[in-house]
């Protein structure tokens, strides 16, 4: 505990983990997330927190596509290559394996179980650091069957985004 019950209470909150991959022309990314919900059953949208600064922010407004990568909990190593920001790690997705999706190119990195292909309706500014990135899910592909007690959250990673 710490004199900040905010911020003690919001790190409680508990989160599953994903790469966010992006796609604008020639140009992809992937970075790591865990402000994502579904957000709707029809259509299906997904809404994810995108930190204003970063360099899937850009691309997600311009190529209008994002993939959701989900990992099985035995292949964390998966996600090493691109935990970085483009900005610390301007060749992160030369170190990165991945494939494009079918429907709509974003990579989907080697060793994830799923991806979940959107398109993006709307980029909401909330008026905080992060806008919600609002995509209507258009597309699945299950590489690895797994239940959601097998797929890797942020408690086996043991790291935190909150707070
Ligand atoms: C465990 C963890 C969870 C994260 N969750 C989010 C998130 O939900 N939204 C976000 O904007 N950034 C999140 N980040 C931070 C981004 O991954 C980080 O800013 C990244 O460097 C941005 O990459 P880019 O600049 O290449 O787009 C998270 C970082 C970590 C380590």
């Amino acid at each position: 505990m710490s004199d900040d019950s905010i911020r003690d209470a919001l790190k409680m909150m508990p989160y599953g983990f994903y790469a966010f991959t992006t796609k604008n022309g020639v140009d992809v990314n992937a970075m790591v997330v865990n402000w994502v919900s579904q957000m709707s059953y029809a259509p299906r949208l997904i809404a994810v927190g995108i930190q204003k600064s970063c360099y899937s922010r850009g691309v997600v407004e311009a190529g209008r596509v994002f993939g959701l990568n989900l990992f099985l909990q035995a292949d964390s190593d998966a996600i090493m290559p691109v935990t970085s920001g483009r900005a610390k790690k301007p060749e992160k997705m030369d170190d990165a394996e991945y494939s494009p999706a079918p429907e709509t190119g974003v990579p989907v990195l080697a060793g994830a179980a799923a991806v979940i292909e959107c398109r993006v309706t709307q980029i909401v500014d909330v008026g905080g650091d992060h806008d919600i990135v609002v995509g209507e899910a258009v597309s699945a592909e299950i590489m690895k069957e797994g239940a959601p007690p097998d797929v890797l959250s942020l408690t086996e990673l043991g790291w935190s985004y909150a707070g």
